[in-house]
C-alpha cells in the first residue's frame, strides 16, 4: 500500500545500537569469568581472529558508552555473558562479573540511555556443554537459575530483558556460529531436543520475570525474515511456507502461542526428529506470555520447490557455512530481484516491511528491531575518516521501511542496528565490520584499539535529533 503521508516515529522511540557479549568485550579469562563454548572453539576460520581480544569493550567500555552517547542513542542492546556471572554454568556466583554489568548499566543509565539485555547470545559455558550442552535437561535448570540471578540484582535497573538471541539460527546453523557440538551423533535429533529444551527455558524464565519484576517486559529475540517462493508456481508456494514454518514461525508460535507449529511439527515427524516432551512441559510453554517481539533481520531468503535430486542445498553468498535447503521440503536459491552486499548477502528493506507486517499480523504483539545492519570491509582514510555511505545507505532504505510499517499499523518500539561499535564477526572475522564507531585493529595485529566515529555515526545522529522525520521524504 502507499500513502500520501507516512506516520512519525513514536516520541520515545528506542534509537539504538546493538552489540553481544562475546563479540565486543574480550578479556575472555579475566576476572573470574569461566570459559564459553565460543572460547573452546577448536578451530576458527582461516585468516580470521578468535574472540579473546574483541574490541577490548569490558576495559574500555566508559569511553565506549561515553561515544554512544554522543551519538545521541537512547538505547543500548547488549548481551550478559553467562560464564561471567557464573563460570561453569550452574555452580558459584562471581562476584567481579556482577559487577561488571552492575557498572556498565549504570554507566548507560548515566546517560539517560535504556539497557535492553540480553540473557544469552551464543556462548553457553562450556562446562554445561560438557555435561551435554541443550541435550541435557539439567541446562534449562541452570538457565532458570541464571535467569533469577539476573533478574535479582540487575531488576531494578534494567526494564527489558531478551531471552535466547537467534534461537532459529543456533539450531540451523550453529556450525557457522560456534555453537554446535561437533561431538554429536544423530546432530539433527539431538538438536530439535535442544531446541526444545532452549523453548522451555525461555518460557521459565519469561515467567520468572513476570513473578519478580512486575514492572519489567521480557519478550524473544530471534532472526526472523520472510521466506519468498521463486515464483507463482503452487509448488514453491508451498515451499515457501515450509520453510517460513521450520525458520520463523516454530520459533514466535511457541512463544507467543505455546504451542508447535504443526507445519513445523509435521516435517519433525517425518525427519523422525521429533523432540521428546516431558510431562509439564507443555503447561510451561503455555503459561509463559512475551509482552513483545524482539527480532534481527539482513535479509530475506527465496527457496523453490525441492527437486531431490541432491541439489536442494544453497550456500547464501556461496558462504558454506550458510548453506539451506532440504530434500523433499524446499530448494534454497537467489533472488534476482536483489542487490548483495560483499559477503554475498542480499538487501531487500522492502522484505524487511514484510516481515515487520507478517510478525505483527500474526501475533499483535509490539516489535522492536535487535539487530540490522551491513557487513562491510571499511577503510580508515589517510585524514583518519570513514567514509561508510554504503552502511548509510542500507541503514536509510531499512529505517524508511520501518516508517512504512508503522503507517500500515504495525507497533515498532525500537531499532538497535548490528552494531553499535566494530566487533568480531561470527565466522567471518573483524575485517567484516558493522559497527557506528571504527575499532582500529586488524585480524591479528590489535594496534591501539582507537576508537573513531564513522561517518555513519554523524548521519545517525543527527537522524537520532530529528526523530527520523527526515526519512521518507
Ligand atoms: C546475527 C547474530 O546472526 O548476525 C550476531 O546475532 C552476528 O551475533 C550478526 O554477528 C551478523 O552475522 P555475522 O555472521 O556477519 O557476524
Amino acid at each position: 500500500m502507499r500513502y500520501s503521508t507516512l506516520v512519525s516515529f513514536p516520541k520515545d522511540f528506542f534509537w539504538g545500537g546493538s552489540t553481544s557479549a562475546y563479540q565486543v568485550e574480550g578479556a575472555w579469562n579475566e576476572d573470574g569469568k569461566g570459559p564459553s563454548v565460543i572460547d573452546m572453539r577448536a578451530s576458527y576460520p582461516e585468516g580470521t581472529t578468535d574472540f579473546k581480544v574483541a574490541s577490548d569493550h569490558y576495559h574500555r567500555y566508559k569511553e565506549d558508552v561515553k561515544m554512544f552517547a554522543e551519538m545521541g542513542l537512547k538505547a543500548y542492546r547488549f548481551s550478559i555473558a553467562w560464564t561471567r556471572i557464573i563460570p561453569d554454568g550452574d555452580g558459584e556466583i562471581n562476584q567481579k562479573g556482577i559487577e561488571f554489568y552492575h557498572s556498565l548499566i549504570d554507566e548507560l543509565r548515566r546517560y539517560d540511555i535504556e539497557p535492553i539485555v540480553t540473557m544469552y547470545h551464543f556462548d553457553l559455558p562450556h562446562a554445561l556443554q560438557v555435561k551435554g550442552g541443550w541435550s541435557n535437561r539439567g541446562t534449562v535448570d541452570a538457565f532458570e537459575r541464571y535467569a533469577e540471578v539476573l533478574f535479582k540484582e540487575y531488576g531494578q535497573k534494567v526494564n527489558y530483558w531478551l531471552t535466547i538471541n537467534e534461537q532459529n539460527m543456533m539450531i540451523l546453523h550453529g556450525s557457522a556460529l560456534g555453537t554446535l557440538d561437533p561431538n554429536l551423533e544423530n546432530p539433527k535429533k539431538e538438536l530439535y531436543q535442544q531446541n526444545h529444551h532452549m523453548l522451555v527455558a525461555q518460557a521459565k524464565a519469561m515467567t520468572l520475570c513476570h513473578q519478580m519484576l512486575p514492572e519489567a517486559k521480557i519478550g524473544p529475540a530471534p532472526n526472523i525474515a520472510l521466506i519468498y517462493p521463486a515464483s507463482p508456481k503452487p509448488e514453491d508456494v508451498l515451499a515457501a511456507a515450509n520453510y517460513n514454518a521450520i525458520r520463523n514461525w516454530l520459533y514466535l508460535d511457541m512463544a507467543v502461542f505455546g504451542r508447535y507449529n504443526n507445519l513445523a511439527w509435521a516435517y519433525m515427524k517425518e525427519k523422525d526428529i521429533l523432540p521428546v516432551i516431558e510431562e509439564g512441559d507443555m503447561d510451561i510453554l503455555k503459561s509463559a506470555k512475551p509482552d513483545f517481539i524482539a527480532f534481527n533481520y539482513y535479509t530475506s531468503q527465496t527457496v523453490e520447490a525441492s527437486k531431490g535430486d541432491g541439489n536442494d542445498e544453497f550456500a547464501r553468498g556461496g558462504d558454506q557455512h550458510l548453506k539451506s535447503g532440504e530434500d523433499g521440503v524446499y530448494k534454497g536459491g537467489n533472488n534476482p530481484f536483489l542487490s548483495k552486499n560483499a559477503f554475498g548477502w542480499e538487501i531487500d528493506p522492502v522484505g524487511f516491511r514484510s516481515t515487520m507486517r507478517e510478525i505483527y499480523d500474526r501475533y499483535q504483539l509490539p516489535l522492536i528491531i535487535t539487530e540490522n545492519g551491513l557487513g562491510a570491509f571499511d577503510k580508515l582514510e589517510e585524514d583518519g575518516s570513514i567514509q561508510d555511505d554504503y552502511r548509510i545507505d542500507y541503514l536509510e532504505k531499512h529505517i524508511e521501511q520501518i516508517k512504512w510499517a508503522i503507517t500500515d499499523g504495525v507497533e515498532v518500539f525500537g531499532y538497535c542496528p548490528w552494531s553499535a561499535i566494530d566487533l568480531i564477526s561470527t565466522h567471518q572475522g573483524c575485517s567484516k565490520r558493522y559497527g557506528f564507531i571504527y575499532v582500529n585493529r586488524d585480524e591479528f595485529d590489535l594496534k591501539d584499539l582507537k576508537r573513531i566515529r564513522k561517518k555513519s555515526s554523524y548521519w545517525y545522529e543527527t537522524l537520532i535529533q530529528q526523530n527520523g522525520d527526515n526519512i521518507g521524504k
